[in-house]
């Protein structure tokens, strides 16, 4: 074998390529063939712990939480003796749990479900029946919780998450602390019983106030870095791809900033309803649902100065510094002209006639709730002054798209003008999240000819294409992190705080507000006054 090591780099020995190629098919990983794949298992491994799924009965462990687990398992063993712990009020057992579990993961998951992989993985799946409010039921549930660290070796680890009604996150919090079953650990903790940690499902609170509350809430039983504040948009392979094309690229950099960036859009369209979820939709609105969190969180990546370090921390004060130069509208007018809240209407959806808002189930016939969102931000930075950032999210639009798209500034002057390049358009960069992953470069290209007429072209790079595979699920990544204790691409206090303070004032001018929302049609990019908002400053929406 040395024969074949060309060089050592920190200790990693790399094969000659013939190897590597040969060790790759040798492992039946046809999708590893790719030479832009090689190298890439995940070196972490997570230590055994038991994660306590509160609310397991629930939509999300069904859709998102379980069947990532499984994929991580499949791609890359738990630990033995990881063991989850499903609690509920429901009168389930064991067994209902692990067939109703098998249900969701051949549903959801990425990996195919065998009887023998599914066998591997339910042996590690319990439950506990449990009312969230009743301090009695959580002594069983420690007690279930030490009898599975005895017998499968999980040296008191534990992974808490959080996936009810938020209404529960309080008490569950309570009574995990007041059974002992969770203590505030610190770095100067000496508790050699392992360690607690907390995910936290969004909503985090519906307000600046009850996000503060709830912070305060949880800190009274855990500390900072035992608290995992969820946001799945961070999982999302493009939006960490956005960290390394700014920070790992010397071209970009050097024009990522006002004297070069015109204005930045940034879109998260869904074509998809309410889905059944009007009761939460009513009490929440896309302001709360979408901008608080997914869409504030894309800003501060595009926005954001570069970490002095990879880490947690690193990170979050970049990202906390972007929330904190942000100018949001304030006054009523301020907030008239810079936003619009929209509402769907009947319309077609991929040629099927669908409902509107108001007709939804549990949703209130003269429903004002919002079921769109565009604004105008500011950045006041040395970076950002005097670039808006235009936002919008909507349910119910054109189609599913999620995108960054950062428009450039047009050159100073344009040798090409009598040549009928008058109006050409401006360089634009887009990073699309979702779907089809990957980044496009709008630039201008003289058109073959003995004329000098220049069009726009596109260098587009796609991830599926180059790397032969799509990106782990958004949780699976975030999972696999509160797993290993690493908190980079969760919220830390300050920050969800930040963001909330940002939304506040629209909220509050929103809720006053009488009038209904600007109508559009279900299948459609928004409202007319949502065209408007550009309008106004000389600009158009893109149609992504
Ligand atoms: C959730 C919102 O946080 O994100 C939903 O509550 C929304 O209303 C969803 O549909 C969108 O996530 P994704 O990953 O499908 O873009």
């Amino acid at each position: 074998m040395t024969d074949t090591i060309r060089e050592r780099r920190n200790g990693i020995p790399i094969l000659d390529d013939h190897v590597q190629h040969q060790f790759i098919q040798d492992d039946d990983q046809t999708l590893h063939a790719n030479p832009l794949r090689r190298g890439l298992a995940d070196q972490r491994t997570p230590q055994p712990c038991i994660m306590v799924i509160f609310g397991v009965t629930g939509d999300l462990t069904a859709r998102k939480l379980m069947p990532a687990i499984y994929d991580i398992h499949a791609l890359q063993p738990l630990p033995e003796g990881f063991a989850i712990i499903g609690v509920s009020h429901r009168d389930w057992s064991d067994q209902t749990l692990r067939d109703e579990m098998r249900k969701a993961v051949e549903q959801n998951a990425r990996q195919p479900v065998s009887n023998e992989a599914w066998e591997a993985f339910a042996g590690s799946l319990f439950y506990v029946k449990a009312d969230f409010k009743a301090q009695a039921d959580f002594v069983g549930l420690r007690d279930r919780m030490e009898e599975l660290d005895r017998e499968r070796r999980t040296g008191g680890n534990r992974l808490f998450y959080l996936s009810t009604p938020p209404s529960y996150y309080g008490p569950i919090i309570a009574n995990l602390g007041a059974v002992g079953a969770a203590t505030r650990q610190d770095i100067y903790s000496t508790d050699q019983t392992g360690w607690q940690r907390i995910v936290v499902e969004k909503p985090f609170g519906r307000d600046v106030q009850s996000a503060r509350a709830l912070n305060a809430e949880i800190a009274t039983v855990f500390s900072e870095r035992q608290i995992y504040r969820i946001d799945h948009y961070l999982g999302k392979e493009t939006v960490q791809n956005m960290l390394a094309f700014r920070f790992a690229n010397i071209l970009f950099e050097p024009v990522w900033n006002r004297h070069y960036v015109d204005h930045v859009q940034i879109t998260v369209a869904e074509s998809l309803g309410v889905e059944g979820r009007g009761g939460y939709y009513e009490e929440s609105g896309a302001l709360r649902d979408m901008v608080q969190s997914h869409i504030l969180q894309l800003v501060c990546v595009c926005a954001m100065e570069p970490p002095a370090h990879f880490d947690g921390n690193s990170l979050r004060d970049e990202k906390v510094k972007v929330l904190r130069s942000v100018v949001p509208p304030v006054a009523v007018k301020e907030i008239a002209e810079r936003t619009v809240r929209g509402q769907y209407t009947a319309g077609y959806e991929a040629g099927q006639l669908v409902p509107g808002y108001r007709e939804e189930k549990n949703v209130n016939p003269g429903s004002r709730t919002e079921t769109y969102a565009a604004l105008k931000l500011e950045i006041e930075n040395w970076r950002w002054a005097g670039v808006p950032f235009y936002l919008r999210t909507g349910k119910r639009m054109a189609r599913r798209v999620t995108e960054i798209a950062i428009e450039f500034k047009r050159v100073p002057y344009l040798l090409f003008k009598e040549h009928g390049a008058s109006d050409l358009t401006p360089n634009v960069l887009t990073i699309r999240i979702q779907p089809d992953e990957g980044i496009t470069l709008r630039f201008a290209a003289k058109v073959p000819g003995s004329a000098n007429h220049l069009r726009a072209v596109r260098m587009d790079f796609q991830y599926g294409t180059a790397f032969g595979q799509a990106g782990p699920d958004a949780y699976e990544r975030l999972l696999f992190d509160a797993m290993i204790g690493d908190p980079a691409l969760f919220a830390r206090r300050d920050e969800v705080e930040v963001a909330w303070s940002i939304v506040q004032p629209m909220l509050d001018a929103w809720a006053y507000d009488s009038s209904d929302p600007a109508a559009y049609d279900a299948g459609t990019w928004g409202p007319y006054e949502a065209e408007m908002l550009l309008a106004k400053d000389g600009r158009t929406w893109r149609r992504p």
